[in-house]
């Protein structure tokens, strides 16, 4: 019952996408289990690009069956395009399961997000405007829309006047918003449903058959355990567990089920929205780390903030979610510079501390202690082997593999889904 879990170790876009992409034609089964289009995972096959949001990864390796966990909010309209989008690039998607605990966002949810955002003006967190956080509220809440309503009305309709209620007085009078209309929700509602019959499965179910049928079964993260609605840089952090045990509540598979947890880890650190990041470089190397990495929102288009490798953080990763290995990303990325600083430990109110401080307050004052590592100038991108790479660059993995208490089991060495370093077996 190999049952893998693959998630950002990190602040998110570490390369979840190419990492799963590059398994998914061993394993079964993918499963996304948190989040929802607020993630933006890329692939790159061949000449071929895809920008997945909110369908696994793994639905671009022909023989493995796509899932959209319980855990996973779903919007509706976007789920129907990205369908439609690969079907016109000859994607096979029928095989996609969705389940029908899942929560729909709904276009209040969208509209709750935006203008709660704005209404937070320089306090806020710079979501993705995707309605994530407001569709997670009205789950915790009890007023959330599963996929399984969409084929009752009746249900449907009183549950979408439940959630309606408050929120349009919310809207109303302190938002100064117009009123949603409950008919108008409702029939855009369903309206997807015929569309999304197919594929709403009991997705428990099924994953917990494959594995005692010995499928190998892989669970994709999004976003990053930083990020993580527990774990993370709390408040500035997403709506949901991307962290390991997030796995077993969005999929509904206990963690005994669990073989391995695979931490996808940048070789160096980036964020998108706000918060704290103490490695962030605001200077000519931070503007080079952007533009060699490409590191620009695959959802929202926006800058992401750049900086140095942070192995604190890559220790508590490696801590709250039992990381059994890293992938290390974008090494190539760093290929040029004379010099490496890593930042090894945080300075807080002068006083040096290793392990990430519980205290927001004291997060926010860490200033980074880094230690240099030499750099290479060699091209590494045809590399295939760990012995292939420069001294240098192998120095570089090995010395964070130390600092971050895992092995590192493979290397990205640019974003093809060939561009790797293999060095132990996953599965
Ligand atoms: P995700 O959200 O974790 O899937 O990551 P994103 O797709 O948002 O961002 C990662 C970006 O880095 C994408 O553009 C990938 O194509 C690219 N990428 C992934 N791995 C590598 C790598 O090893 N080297 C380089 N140069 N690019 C990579
Ligand atoms: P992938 O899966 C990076 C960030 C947003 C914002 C915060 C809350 O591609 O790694 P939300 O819309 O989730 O309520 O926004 O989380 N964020 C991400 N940052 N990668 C992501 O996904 C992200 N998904 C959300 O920028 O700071
Ligand atoms: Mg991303």
């Amino acid at each position: 019952m190999p049952a893998l879990v693959l998630l950002g170790a990190q602040w998110g876009d570490e390369g979840k996408g190419k990492a799963t992409d590059l398994l998914g034609g061993s394993v079964d089964y993918v499963v996304r289990y948190q989040g929802g289009n607020n993630a933006g995972h890329t692939v790159v096959v061949g000449d071929q690009k895809y920008a997945l949001h909110l369908l696994p990864s793994g639905i671009l390796s022909p023989g493995c069956i796509p899932v959209i966990g319980n855990g996973v909010v779903v919007d509706p309209s976007v789920l129907l395009s990205e369908l439609s989008g690969l079907n016109e690039r000859g994607v096979d998607t029928s095989k996609l399961l969705i389940s029908g605990n899942a929560h729909v966002i709904t276009p209040y949810n969208v509209t709750v997000d935006k203008v709660t955002e704005r209404f937070l003006g320089k306090r806020k967190i710079g979501t993705t405007g995707r309605g994530i956080g407001p569709t997670y509220a009205d789950k915790i809440n009890r007023v959330g829309i599963r996929v399984q309503d969409l084929y009752d009305e009746s249900i449907l309709t009183q549950k979408v006047e439940a959630a309606l209620d408050v929120k349009n007085q919310i809207l109303t009078k302190l938002y100064n918003r117009r009123a949603i209309a409950v008919d108008q929700v409702v029939e855009e509602l369903l309206g997807y449903a015929d569309k999304l019959q197919p594929y709403v499965a009991d997705t428990v179910l099924v994953l917990n058959q494959a594995l005692e049928d010995d499928k190998v079964v892989l669970f994709e993260g999004g976003q990053g355990t930083l990020l993580d609605i527990d774990h993370g840089t709390y408040p500035f952090v997403t709506s949901s567990n991307p962290t390991a045990g997030g796995a077993c509540t969005g999929a509904g598979v206990g963690p005994t089920k669990i073989s391995r947890v695979i931490g996808i880890l940048k070789a160096y650190t980036t964020r998108v929205g706000a918060g704290p990041f103490p490695t962030e470089l605001f200077d000519a190397d931070g503007e080079a780390l952007r533009r060699i990495g490409g590191e620009r929102g695959v959802t929202t288009g926006r800058d992401r903030r750049c900086g140095w490798f942070d192995a604190v953080i890559a220790r508590y990763a490696t801590r709250v979610n039992g990381l059994t290995d890293f992938f290390l990303t974008k090494l190539d990325v760093l290929t040029g510079w004379e010099e490496i600083p890593v930042c090894v430990a945080y300075e807080i109110d002068g006083k040096r501390v290793e392990e990430l401080p519980y205290s927001q307050t004291d997060f926010h004052h860490a200033k980074p202690v880094y230690e240099t590592l030499p750099g290479w100038s060699e091209d590494i991108t045809k590399a295939k082997s760990f012995s292939d790479l420069p001294k240098n660059a192998q120095a570089y993995v090995k010395a964070l593999e130390e600092m971050s208490g895992a092995p590192i089991s493979a290397i990205g060495v640019g974003p093809g889904r060939t561009e790797t370093i293999e060095i132990n077996s996953f599965l």
